[in-house]
């Protein structure tokens, strides 16, 4: 684990104009730079830098954070990823901090491989393109083939000499130890003879999304029909093959930005179609698609183009992947090739313009594409299409989405010429049928619907001011809460005659404590629930920290609740479009002390409550005709008389209309 210091250090050091600016041409804009979203493609920015609060905001996707947020958003890293990179870009030393024994076993065992992975992807590569054996079969194999030499580059394709141990005693020879040679695959131990498992084929390495080496494929050159085709690594503690898709390193950003994924079967396939162009291709490597692989993509887009080979294996294998797709509530369309083509043989005579005309006039969608492929048998027979039209149904029940599935249903009803109601009834059987996964899939989202719709409700109900104004106490809390200011307490005191008045005693809080005793003392929470909870969070977290970090505390945010607040740092950056003091919503003016600026917010909404239940006493003594109203009487004047010292303080007049 890298230590906390290290992290802080990052934190400190790392600038998220310098962070962003490796990946996105920023232009300055007052105290912020502007340009255009790296996550989608536009032509107007959109896209914003605030280098005072160290974070970003895309107004165009919604996302939003800090630097290492940035990174995992753009560049798919993981949280430690993220640190490693910025340490790295800063020169800053990574300290790791004790593990337990048990866990530094198992991190060091698979440390030790990557190592291992690491070494024998350079070791193929550099034996492809400068010795003399490399260069002679596996570099002219893969010239044969039409791949690039920037292609063989990007995708750091190698060769493994026909030797019985030439791998395994170079790496025996830089020190790597034969139990992890073993682990790896790369090296099979018999008695005492080592032997390269791989030797005498072309090499593909595996990456992760990250790019670390994985495993590898190993291509056979030649015909040869009694040797396999493709070996693989076997299955390792780092290769688990139904966790990765071959290409997803080089794909990701591409994925990303088309919000496309063309999944394909072959590395060949990956590896043509980025030589033509498109970048946004991973492959299963010949196994069927499962559910992890899928998840990988959903990281990255909601969209998958199933491509597969024009004979009916292919066909047969996209049909399977096609519901599991469905099941992961992500799109799906089908593209087949002609017959006799795969994916590799179609891009490599097709020029880059055609491949993406043909992309999208033969992409259907998976309706249109199980139709078209059955319909031909069942047209004339009325048995086989009440089959096809079950199995469509089928499809579309596993859809989490229920809008989504009804769309289907009526596309369905038009291509295969039937009623919804028929359709609607047989998807009810099935979904009802299905109790399983599917089922509370589909419960959860019922409730996520109508969750979303009181949410939206509440939302237009209280745009209002006290919705701004408990932004504004996130927002204190956020930029100012850990400084020392000096505030002002009216005290009632005894004096040396014995009257009792009013003295001012000026203390020095941090304003985080400031605010909370306020609230505190008028027995007051935040109305909005989300607001509720980060306060809740902040508040916490300055009980327990001696320092606060913007950056810091929103890496251990939940995402509902970091979204929520770099969306509050970044619309102050555009406060002045909203004429938010006409609304007593006070913005803090230049030469407002913070304490003036938190006394004044915290008395707004005092003011603003006690207002509120001077309209609800009002409201009870009217309704009221015969009824005793002394009591609420008496109240509502000592709270009007409160609210005029609230006035007075504030120096203006209050009305909750104006
Ligand atoms: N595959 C495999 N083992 C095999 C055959 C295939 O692992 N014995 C995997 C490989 O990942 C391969 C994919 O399945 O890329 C698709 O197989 P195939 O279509 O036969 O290979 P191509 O990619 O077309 O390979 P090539 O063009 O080099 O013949
Ligand atoms: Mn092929």
């Amino acid at each position: 684990m890298i230590s906390k210091a290290t992290i802080d250090t990052v934190f400190e050091t790392a600038r998220v104009e310098e962070v962003i600016g490796d990946f996105v041409q920023l232009k300055r804009a007052g105290s912020n730079f502007k340009g255009l979203s790296p996550f989608s493609d536009e032509r107007s920015p959109s896209f914003m830098v605030s280098p005072a609060k160290g974070i970003w905001k895309d107004f165009s996707s919604g996302k939003g954070g800090n630097a290492v947020a940035f990174l995992m958003e753009h560049s798919h890293f993981t949280y430690p990823e993220a640190i490693r990179y910025l340490a790295k870009k800063y020169n800053i030393e990574i300290e790791e901090t004790e593990q337990t024994d048990e866990e530094k076993a198992i991190t060091d065992v698979r440390e030790s491989m990557y190592l291992v992975t690491e070494f024998a992807k350079n070791y193929f590569h550099d034996t492809l393109l400068n010795v003399e054996e490399g260069k002679a079969i596996g570099y002219t194999y893969f010239r044969e083939r039409g791949f690039t030499n920037e292609t063989i580059k990007k995708f750091v394709l190698g060769y493994s000499p026909e030797v019985w141990d030439s791998f395994s005693k170079e790496a025996l020879g830089k020190g790597y130890k034969i139990e992890f040679l073993e682990s790896t695959g790369l090296t099979i131990v018999k008695e005492d003879k080592l032997i390269d498992r791989f030797r005498g084929r072309v090499m593909f390495p595996i990456q992760s999304m990250s790019g670390r080496i994985l495993g590898f494929g190993a291509r056979i050159l030649g015909n040869d029909k009694k040797a396999a085709k493709y070996l693989n690594s076997p299955e390792s503690d780092i290769y688990h093959k139904s966790k990765v898709l071959y290409g997803i390193f080089q794909a990701k950003q591409a994925i990303a930005k088309q919000d496309n994924c063309y999944l394909v079967e072959g590395y060949t396939d990956v590896i043509q179609f980025n030589q033509s162009g498109i970048e946004n291709v991973v492959a299963s490597s010949g196994t069927a698609l499962t559910p992890d692989q899928i998840r990988l993509i959903n990281r990255l887009t909601k969209n998958i183009t199933v491509l597969y080979d024009g004979d009916a294996a292919g066909l047969r294998a996209s049909i399977r992947g096609i519901d599991l797709i469905l099941e992961e509530g992500m799109n799906v369309k089908v593209c087949t090739f002609p017959e006799g083509e795969d994916p590799d043989s179609f891009a490599k005579k097709t020029t880059y313009e055609d491949l993406v005309l043909y992309l999208e006039n033969n992409a259907k969608d998976f309706i249109q594409f199980k139709a078209s492929l059955l319909m031909n048998e069942a047209k004339n027979d009325p048995i086989k299409k009440a089959d096809l039209i079950r199995d469509m149904v089928l499809s579309i029940s596993k859809i989490p989405d229920r809008i989504k599935r009804e769309i289907y249903i009526q596309e369905c009803s038009r291509i295969m010429d039937i009623s919804e109601q028929v359709l609607l009834n047989t998807l009810a059987q099935l979904v009802q049928k299905d109790i399983s996964e599917a089922g509370k899939k589909l419960k959860q989202d019922q409730k996520a619907f109508e969750v979303v719709k009181n949410d939206e409700k509440i939302a237009v109900e209280k745009i209002d001011v006290l919705y701004e104004l408990e932004r504004k106490i996130i927002e204190i809390l956020l930029l100012y809460g850990d400084k020392v200011e000096e505030f002002e307490d009216v005290l009632l005191k005894a004096n040396e005659e014995g009257e009792i008045e009013n003295t001012i005693e000026r203390k020095e809080y941090k304003v985080y404590q400031r605010i909370y005793l306020s609230l505190q003392e008028d027995e007051v929470e935040l109305a909005n629930p989300l607001f509720r909870g980060i306060y809740n969070h902040l508040i916490n977290y300055y009980h327990q920290n001696e320092t606060f970090q913007i950056e810091q505390y929103l890496m251990h945010l939940e995402s509902d609740f970091s979204k929520e607040v770099t969306d509050i740092l970044m619309i102050d950056e555009q406060q002045t479009l909203h004429n938010w003091e006409g609304q007593h919503i006070i913005v803090k003016l230049k030469d407002q002390t913070i304490s003036q600026y938190v006394s004044e917010t915290i008395l707004t909404m005092r003011w603003f409550l006690v207002d509120g239940i001077i309209e609800e006493l009002k409201a009870s003594i009217s309704s009221e005709v015969d009824a005793d109203n002394s009591e609420s009487m008496a109240m509502a004047v000592d709270y009007s008389k409160l609210i005029n010292s609230f006035s007075k303080k504030l120096g203006r007049v209050m009305s909750r209309y104006n």
